[in-house]
């Protein structure tokens, strides 16, 4: 399969990791409470498309064995310094193949949009599945219609400090169902450097991510909603959990 591996973060790694990752951390106590409390210490847990691997860290910390994968090699190396006991792969969640090892597999933070056709989200599905054991656990949030409507359309926001200005600016495109965040970034070394990056997202419908997990071969799909389910300040935010289908016959 011969898909180009997605880098775009590389540029906006800085950033992310010192003003934005942090946040993501706020799915700890919602992933106790579907998965964690119920897996032994030392089980195996994959997050996909880790970042900066503050999740990863922490999850380490609770006691568990964990690899990340993410296909921007920027966001690795500041993977690796922010923890250490983390097994880091540079690899594609589009073409990644690591055959049944996985408890647990999480992907948060709204990276599966990034995906940004439904036959790559296709592969993506797939290659979990295949990653999972028997009756393993896959958890994934992502922004849906009604989160790009209220919080993409013509936000902006600013970050000033000593040695970093970004100023991001995003819009969305309903009937093409694409997001545009776009970050213009001054770097201070020496002296200041523009960089300009431009991330897209891809937002899908519960019916085409849930019929998407069942052709992978996922059971028992549960949604919920990020705000109502679990007080996460979050609008129009999804997080699917669903488990690889255990095969007793074999
Ligand atoms: C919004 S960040 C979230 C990072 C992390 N999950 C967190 O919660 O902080 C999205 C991440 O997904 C990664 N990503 C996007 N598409 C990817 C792909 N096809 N394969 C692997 N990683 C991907 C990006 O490089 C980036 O690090």
């Amino acid at each position: 399969m011969d898909i180009p591996q997605y880098v775009t973060y590389d540029d906006f790694a800085q950033v992310y990791d010192r003003y934005l990752a942090k946040k993501s951390l706020k799915v700890i106590p919602l992933l106790q409470q579907l998965c964690l409390s119920e897996l032994p210490t030392g089980a195996k847990i994959l997050d996909l498309c880790c970042g900066s691997g503050h999740i990863a860290k922490k999850l380490t910390e609770l006691g568990f064995q964990v690899t990340g994968i993410d296909s921007s090699a920027e966001m690795l190396v500041l993977a690796r310094k922010n923890a250490d006991h983390v097994d880091f792969k540079l690899d594609d969640a589009r073409t990644f193949n690591i055959p049944n090892l996985f408890d647990l597999v999480i992907s948060m933070s709204d990276s599966l949009n990034h995906i940004m056709k439904k036959e790559e989200l296709d592969f993506v599905f797939k290659n979990v599945y295949n990653s999972l054991r028997d009756g393993g656990t896959f958890i994934f949030d992502l922004t849906m219609e009604d989160g790009y409507q209220r919080n993409w359309k013509g936000y902006q926001s600013n970050i000033i400090d000593d040695s970093i200005v970004c100023a991001i600016a995003t819009s969305y495109e309903s009937p093409d169902k694409v997001g545009k965040f776009h970050a213009t970034i001054f770097n201070r070394n020496d002296e200041w450097k523009r960089t300009d990056v431009t991330l897209y997202q891809r937002c899908y419908s519960r019916d085409e991510l849930v019929s998407g997990l069942e052709r992978a071969g996922f059971v028992d799909i549960d949604v919920y909603d990020a705000k109502k389910d679990f007080n996460i300040k979050a609008e129009g935010k999804n997080i699917f959990v669903t488990k690889k289908y255990v095969d007793w016959v074999k």
